[in-house]
């Protein structure tokens, strides 16, 4: 696990290593535009972005400002009109769909703010069956869902269906079950848009210590900027553009630096 608390040294050595690293996540000059009347409306509009492994971004912005759709083509959802984006070193955009899938499916792990959980399996099912989907042999697939959903804090409840969990429980089985593939990059849609104070930020702090136990590198949408410096840095967004990227004061004192735009 990375310390969060390095030596000078030690942070500068890390602050030199994610410059020379290959970002998990690169978008490049990303644009996403929609039909709107007689015209078009930029979603995105010449986005840069990079997340390195082990960096967890906040990203911020008023409604309707592009941060879900940032997500959506961060997650080969939606393709952009312009620019790449590039996962692992890997060009989505020269992907067919089925690629895109696959792509998703072996280094994503997608949160969104419902969990969407199948309701008539229990929490081990829900993560078993994504691996079975991925060809995972299913004893290797049960003990991985075991001891994922140990760490969410759930090892008490693997029997348990939707309807026996709490909202916070369930977003944690989510969390749990976007991990299962081992992503290289999580992408977290206001995972705690539903659940009061506490629980929110037992969330955010349950995101922080997997992105650092994984070393996945993590983009969490959020309105609430009460979780910000949980985070290694903020973006902010509006009307479709990046408008700033900082590193938190946490992250500063670190000093891993911030995540650069472009
Ligand atoms: N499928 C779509 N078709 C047309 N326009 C869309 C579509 N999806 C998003 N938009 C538009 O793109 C812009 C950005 O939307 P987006 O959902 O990314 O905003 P957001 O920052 O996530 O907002 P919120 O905080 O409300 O979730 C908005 O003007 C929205 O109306
Ligand atoms: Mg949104």
């Amino acid at each position: 696990m990375r310390s969060r608390a390095a030596p000078a040294g030690a942070g500068a050595r890390v602050l030199s290593k994610s410059a020379l690293r290959q970002p998990a996540l690169n978008l490049v000059n990303v644009t996403l535009e929609y039909p709107d009347g007689d015209g078009t409306l930029k979603a995105l509009d010449d986005v840069s972005f990079k997340v390195h492994a082990g960096e967890f971004v906040s990203l911020i912005g008023p409604s309707g400002s592009g941060k879900s759709s940032l997500l959506a083509v961060a997650a080969t959802l939606v393709r952009p009109s312009a620019g790449l984006v590039l996962i692992d070193g890997q060009d989505a955009g020269g992907l067919p769909d089925a690629g895109c899938t696959a792509l998703r499916r072996n280094k994503l792990g997608i949160i969104f703010q419902q969990p969407n959980l199948l309701p008539s399996l229990t929490a081990m099912e829900q993560l078993v069956i994504t691996q079975r989907l991925r060809g995972g042999a299913a004893r290797a697939a049960a003990e991985r869902a075991a001891g994922l959903l140990d760490l969410v804090g759930l090892g008490h409840a693997l029997a348990k269906r939707p309807h026996q969990l709490s909202g916070g429980q369930r977003q944690r089985v989510n969390i749990a079950r976007a991990l299962m593939g081992n992503p290289a990059v999580l992408l977290v849609d206001e995972p705690t848009a539903a659940l009061d104070h506490p629980r929110s930020e037992a969330i955010v702090r349950l995101l922080r210590q997997v992105t650092d136990e994984f070393s996945v590198a993590t983009v969490m949408v959020t309105h609430d900027t009460d979780f910000v410096p949980l985070t290694d840095a903020v973006a902010s967004m509006r009307d479709g553009r990046l408008s700033s990227m900082a590193a938190t004061p946490a992250a500063a004192d670190t000093r891993l630096g911030a995540p650069r735009l472009g």
